[in-house]
C-alpha cells in the first residue's frame, strides 16, 4: 500500500471518530457549573473574543462542529452569551452524549445564578443565538516544508470571528475542475487537506465554508502567508437561529419524575430535616408493580421533620399543572404540608394510610414562584427517635401544562460523579418556613439529622482541570501527525 493511502485511512479514521453533537432543541435544558480558570486557546483553538467562552460537554460539542457557536443561557436570576471554545474531558457530565452542558466563568455563572449558593443550575435554559461579531471571518493556514508554505500535498486551516460555526470546508484548487472536501481536526475548528485523491495544489483557489444553519460564503485568495491570520472579508449572516428567533426561551424543563426507582437527574435529598433515617433504595415496595424496584423511605424524628427535595440552580414552575405521589405510612398521616420553598404551605386534604395510594395535588395550590428551589413534605404527626413515623414515597411526578415541550428523558447515572456543590444553610429558611405554617417555636437548631445523602463536594470546578494537559496531548498527536506526513510525502 502506498504511504499516502496510509496517510489517507489516517486522516479518515480521524474524521469518522469525530462524533456528531446531540441535536439542538429550539429551547433545550440542560445544566451549568461555574470556573475560575481563564484557559482561553481550548479544543477550539479560537483565539480569545469579547464574548465569554464556554466549555461543553460531549453532547453539545461533538466533533468540534458548534466551535464559535454562540448560546443564550437562561438561569433563575437572567441570561448571559457564551461562545463553545472547548470541550469539556473531566467527570460524568462532561463526558455524558445525552444533555448540553456548559462550564462558564464564574462571572457569567454570577449574572445567571449564585455561585456562593449553589455551585450547578441543573434547569438551565440554553438556546442558540447569533454571537453578532464584527467583520470577516478569519484564516489561518500551515501547510508542508520548513517554512510550512508548502501547499501543494497538505495544509491546515484554522478560522476565528466566524458568526456561525463551521461546518464544512471545501476547496478548489487553482485549474480543478471539483471542490474537495477539508477534514475536520478531531474537536476542533481547525481542518486539514491532503492530496488523498485531488489534484496539487495551487493559486488562487476558492473556498466554501458552509455555516452549520447552510449558508455558504465563497471566498478567493492567492497563497496565503503561512501562520498569519487572514480577513477573507466574508462573513455569514448573523442571525439567531432559525428555529429560534422570536422565542425567548426560559429555563430549562423539570425531568416528569422527580423519583422514579432513583432521584431524577439534579434533584437532591440532603436538606430533609430532623429524621431518624433517609433511603433513597428502599426495597419496601410492598411488591407493588408500580414502585418497580426501589422506593424512598424516611423515618420523621419529630412533629415537623420534613423531606425536602432541591434542585440546585432552581426551576421554573409555570408549566407545572399537579403533582402526584405514590406513599404510605406506617402510622396514618393526616396532617401533611407541602410546599415549595420556605413558606407557604399546603395542607393535604387526605390521609396518607398504612398501604401504598397515588395522590395527586394541583400545583397551584401550592401558590409556586415564578421559580423555585425546592419542594418538601412536612410531618406534622408526633414522632421521637425512639418511636419514629416511617414514610414512603414513588413516583413523584409532574403533570405539565398542554403544549409542553418536554427535554428528552435523560438518567444519567450519577454514581460516580461528585457534585460540585456548596450546601446552603437551612437554618433561616427552615424557621421562616415553619412560622409561616403557624409554629412559631418548638424546633431547635440542633438538628437531628442522621444521615444526609448529599454528595457534596467542595469543588466547583470540574471541567477545565486537565485543559491544558489535554492541549498539549492534542498537540503532540497533531504534530506527531503532521512529521508522519512530512516524512511519507517528501
Ligand atoms: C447568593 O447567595 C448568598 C449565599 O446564600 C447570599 O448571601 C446572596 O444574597 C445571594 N445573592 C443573590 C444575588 O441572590
Ligand atoms: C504560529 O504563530 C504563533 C505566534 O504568532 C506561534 O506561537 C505558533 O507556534 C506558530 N505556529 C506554527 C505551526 O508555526
Ligand atoms: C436501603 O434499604 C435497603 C433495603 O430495603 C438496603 O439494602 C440498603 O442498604 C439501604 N440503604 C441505606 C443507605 O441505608
Ligand atoms: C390536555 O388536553 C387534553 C385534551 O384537550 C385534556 O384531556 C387534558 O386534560 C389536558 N391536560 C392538562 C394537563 O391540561
Amino acid at each position: 500500500m502506498k504511504p499516502i493511502y496510509i496517510l489517507g485511512l489516517i486522516l479518515l479514521s480521524i474524521s469518522l471518530s469525530a462524533s456528531e453533537p446531540a441535536p439542538l432543541s429550539s429551547c433545550g435544558s440542560g445544566f451549568a457549573a461555574p470556573t475560575d480558570s481563564t484557559n482561553f486557546l481550548g479544543a477550539c483553538r479560537i483565539p480569545p473574543s469579547t464574548i465569554p467562552f464556554a466549555s461543553v460537554s460531549a453532547a453539545a460539542f461533538g466533533g468540534g462542529q458548534r466551535c464559535g457557536e454562540c448560546f443564550r443561557l437562561t438561569g433563575p436570576l437572567g441570561s448571559t452569551v457564551v461562545m463553545i471554545s472547548d470541550k469539556c474531558d473531566t467527570g460524568e457530565a462532561c463526558q455524558q452524549q445525552d444533555l448540553f452542558h456548559f462550564i462558564i466563568p464564574r462571572s457569567e455563572f454570577d449574572k445567571i445564578g449564585n455561585s456562593s449558593a449553589y455551585g450547578n443550575i441543573f434547569s438551565l435554559g440554553y438556546q442558540e443565538v447569533s454571537c453578532d461579531l464584527q467583520g470577516g471571518i478569519n484564516a489561518n493556514f500551515i501547510a508542508g516544508g520548513e517554512k510550512k508554505d508548502q501547499y501543494q500535498y497538505y495544509f491546515s486551516v484554522t478560522f476565528s470571528n466566524f458568526a456561525i460555526g463551521i461546518k464544512r470546508v471545501q476547496i478548489r484548487g487553482y485549474g480543478w475542475s471539483y471542490y474537495d472536501d477539508l477534514t475536520i481536526v478531531g474537536g476542533g475548528s481547525g481542518f486539514q487537506w491532503n492530496k488523498v485523491k485531488a489534484n496539487e495544489m495551487a493559486f488562487p483557489a476558492s473556498m466554501l465554508l458552509t455555516s452549520v444553519d447552510n449558508q455558504i460564503v465563497n471566498w478567493e485568495f492567492n497563497k496565503p502567508l503561512p501562520n498569519v491570520t487572514i480577513d477573507s472579508k466574508k462573513q455569514f449572516t448573523a442571525r439567531p437561529h432559525p428555529e429560534v428567533s422570536g422565542i425567548d426561551c426560559a429555563m430549562g424543563i423539570l425531568p416528569e419524575y422527580i423519583f422514579k426507582d432513583t432521584l431524577s437527574f439534579g434533584w437532591q435529598v440532603y436538606e430533609s430535616f430532623y429524621y431518624k433515617s433517609l433511603n433513597t433504595s428502599s426495597e419496601e415496595t410492598d411488591d407493588n408493580n408500580k414502585n418497580g424496584e426501589y422506593v424512598i423511605k424516611i423515618q420523621f424524628a419529630q412533629l415537623g421533620a420534613g423531606l425536602q427535595f432541591t434542585r440546585e440552580g432552581g426551576f421554573g414552575t409555570n408549566y407545572l399543572k399537579t403533582l402526584f405521589f405514590d406513599a404510605k405510612a406506617v402510622q396514618p398521616i393526616s396532617n401533611m404540608r407541602i410546599y415549595f420553598g420556605y413558606d407557604g404551605g399546603y395542607s393535604i386534604p387526605f390521609t396518607i394510610e398504612s398501604s401504598y395510594k397515588t395522590f395527586q395535588v394541583p400545583v397551584a395550590d401550592l401558590k409556586p414562584k415564578n421559580i423555585e428551589y425546592s419542594l418538601t413534605f412536612l410531618s406534622l404527626q408526633p414522632a421521637s427517635m425512639d418511636s419514629p413515623q416511617n414514610f414512603w414515597i414513588d413516583n413523584i411526578r409532574w403533570e405539565f401544562a398542554n403544549g409542553t415541550v418536554t427535554a428528552p428523558a435523560v438518567m444519567i447515572d450519577t454514581s460516580g460523579y461528585a457534585f460540585p456543590t456548596s450546601k446552603p444553610s437551612t437554618s433561616g429558611g427552615l424557621s421562616s418556613g415553619i412560622s409561616s405554617i403557624g409554629m412559631t417555636s418548638g424546633f431547635s437548631e440542633s438538628d437531628s439529622q442522621t444521615g444526609g445523602v448529599g454528595t457534596g463536594s467542595e469543588s466547583t470546578n470540574e471541567g477545565s482541570g486537565s485543559d491544558s494537559s489535554k492541549l498539549v496531548i492534542s498537540n503532540i498527536y497533531y504534530l506527531a501527525l503532521f512529521v508522519l506526513s512530512l516524512y511519507l510525502l517528501f
